[in-house]
């Protein structure tokens, strides 16, 4: 039964009640958590976005009416009651919540509205299917761990502003209808109703415009912005997401790191109290490759690599030497004291699932107390064989895990099998917060099906002073002035400084295969405005999705987005993208024959 007329005013959160009220009077409101009936006794827990409060409906204490209009709700209902606080029994003390030691006993009681029975639980764990919880997320985000996820989302969005307002930075909004930015990604685009034909393009970043600022002299820059970008979905990755993003003037990279390790030590203290120590480790991105075989590695554990084709270099085997030879390498872990820990099947697993990453296999030896196992030392020399336990410090027990092939597929794939086995044996700290820099990242990577160069970063990027010749030269050997920001193995930002040079930067758009003719139909507008004074500048930007997701221990991106879309770039709530009416596609003069 629906009640109302009743105005009361709230005069509390749930938990925002204590001992020290008691004897007081309160109103609160909120949802049914769960109803208990004990006869002459209804208890009932109610939630709000702060937790939860037992209230007592007790027969005799509360009016008969309200006491028949207790027996009639359920969970999910809206509803707000008056009572007074009083303290519990001890042996009714609840440790599991907040109120735990009180108690309101009501003598008013309002319906705001009834509920059906939810199709998920609303409590915190649930181990509903998320295509559930996303079509409901209305309900998925009343259960408490959704909102401990958002509040501390927003929580990290005040440090941020916070931060970037006391450091003179200013926040400025940048277009989201817009031109196609060079991140790299499928753009979403959007027709132009009044411009047949046209489309803007939603911003993959707001990369052109922030550079378009520091010519414009803000000089410092940020903003909490969305991007979107047209790419396949991953468990850190949304079509549209959120970054943190910065531009600065008059700054050379070391300038940037410092800043912005001040900043990230600012929001891990303020949001979790973690104490990040300054200055953060940097790695090159060669050292980085060949440590971790990553460019985002999770330095919370070691299990570096080991570079071993000057042992192996004209060995008998001939997966280890044609791989040197064609300019590969041979590389190893040592997973140490894991011999024992895996079974056969399971390195035959890993050797199976390293094909994802192109290996044609993976070499083992398990170090036994007088003896070897493995299936490639009868390939070996007894000289090479010891040389290379040497190298890699083996110990019985140990068991040690090869790849043979062109770097990049020994480095992929024993960047994955250094981040199994940690995880497989539990090397991994909890609640360890490990951020590392990556430097000196390649300026190109060579695009082998469209046979040119493209740019790591983005084209905006400056290459290393030192290495400006190599661009006539040796291109791929040109080291860009890039960083990446890597916490715990995932990339929650990059960034770098740019190029302000319009000489500069139009050899590079032609190195990237871009006419003149190109370049100013789709930068020119940041080519003329360099014409007209331009700082040296740079940034970075974040994913501030990512950042969250890791500070929540979150496994999915989507756990601390409200609404987020799944796999297939749906969201399963509004059912959106969906079909139009035939008379908007006319207007925007789209047509679609599929
Ligand atoms: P970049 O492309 O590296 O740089 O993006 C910056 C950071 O944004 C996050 N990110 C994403 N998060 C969730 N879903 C996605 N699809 C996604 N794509 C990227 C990552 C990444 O580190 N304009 C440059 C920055 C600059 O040069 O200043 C840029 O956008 O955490
Ligand atoms: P074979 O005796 O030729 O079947 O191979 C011996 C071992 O070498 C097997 O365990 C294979 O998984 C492994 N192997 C094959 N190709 C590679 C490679 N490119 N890198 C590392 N190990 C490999």
């Amino acid at each position: 039964m629906k009640t109302d007329g009743i105005k009361l005013k709230r005069t509390h959160k749930c938990t925002m009640v204590g001992e020290n009220d008691t004897g007081t009077e309160v109103v609160l409101m909120g949802w049914v958590n769960k109803r208990r009936d004990h006869g002459g006794v209804i208890f009932c827990d109610l939630r709000d976005i702060s937790g939860m409060i037992q209230i007592v409906f007790e027969h005799g204490s509360t009016a008969d009416t309200i006491f028949k209009i207790a027996e009639s709700i359920r969970s999910e209902y809206v509803i707000a009651i008056k009572g007074t606080v009083r303290k519990r029994d001890e042996d009714r003390i609840n440790p599991n919540i907040k109120t735990g030691t009180i108690e309101v006993v009501a003598h008013e009681l309002t319906i705001f509205s009834e509920s059906e029975t939810p199709p998920i639980y609303i409590e915190e764990g649930i181990d509903t299917n998320e295509a559930v919880r996303l079509k409901y997320r209305y309900l998925d985000l009343r259960r408490p761990d959704m909102q401990k996820n958002l509040i501390l989302r927003s929580k990290a969005a005040k440090v941020i502003r916070d931060f970037f307002y006391e450091n003179e930075f200013l926040e400025i909004e940048t277009p989201v209808l817009t031109k196609s930015t060079p991140e790299g990604a499928r753009d979403y685009l959007v027709p132009s109703r009044v411009h047949p034909g046209k489309f803007y393009a939603l911003p993959q970043s707001p990369q052109l415009f922030k550079q378009l600022l520091m010519v414009a002299g803000y000089d410092r820059y940020y903003q909490i912005v969305k991007c979107f970008r047209d790419e396949d979905l991953r468990s850190d990755r949304q079509p549209e997401f959120t970054q943190i993003d910065i531009e600065m003037s008059f700054v050379d990279r070391d300038d940037v790191i410092a800043m912005n390790e001040k900043f990230l030590k600012k929001l891990f203290w303020e949001t979790l109290g973690v104490d990040v120590k300054l200055p953060m480790k940097r790695l090159t991105y060669q050292e980085a490759m060949d440590r971790y075989g990553s460019d985002k590695p999770d330095t919370r554990f070691g299990l570096e690599l080991c570079d071993l084709s000057d042992i192996f270099d004209d060995c008998g085997f001939k997966v280890f030497s044609d791989a040197i030879a064609k300019g590969g390498s041979v590389r190893a872990i040592n997973a140490k004291g894991c011999g024992e820990k895996l079974s056969r099947r399971e390195i035959d697993a890993l050797g199976e699932a390293v094909k994802a990453y192109g290996a044609k296999g993976m070499a083992w030896i398990s170090v036994e107390k007088d003896a070897l196992k493995s299936p490639i030392t009868k390939y070996l020399s007894d000289e090479s064989v010891a040389a290379m336990l040497k190298k890699l410090e083996a110990e019985p027990g140990d068991l040690l895990l090869f790849a043979a092939d062109v770097n990049k597929i020994v480095y992929d794939t024993l960047g994955f099998l250094r981040l199994q086995i940690a995880r497989k044996l539990d090397y991994i700290k909890e609640d360890t917060y490990d951020f590392v820099w990556v430097t000196e990242f390649p300026l190109l990577e060579y695009d082998a099906t469209l046979k040119r160069w493209s740019a790591m970063h983005h084209p905006f990027t400056a290459p290393a002073d030192e290495d400006i010749g190599l661009l006539e030269t040796d291109p791929g050997k040109a080291r860009a002035k890039a960083y990446d920001i890597v916490l715990n193995g995932n990339e929650i930002g990059g960034g770098s400084i740019r190029i302000h040079d319009t000489q500069l930067q139009k050899k590079m758009f032609n190195l990237l295969g871009f006419s003149d003719e190109q370049a100013k139909q789709r930068f020119g507008f940041l080519l003329d405005a360099f014409r007209y004074g331009t700082p040296p500048h740079g940034g970075i930007a974040y994913g501030l999705d990512r950042i969250v997701m890791i500070m929540t221990n979150s496994q999915s991106i989507r756990d601390v987005i409200a609404f987020p879309k799944v796999k297939d770039a749906s969201c399963l709530m509004t059912d959106a993208p969906s079909v139009v009416d035939e008379k908007q596609l006319k207007e925007l003069y789209v047509k679609t024959d599929l």
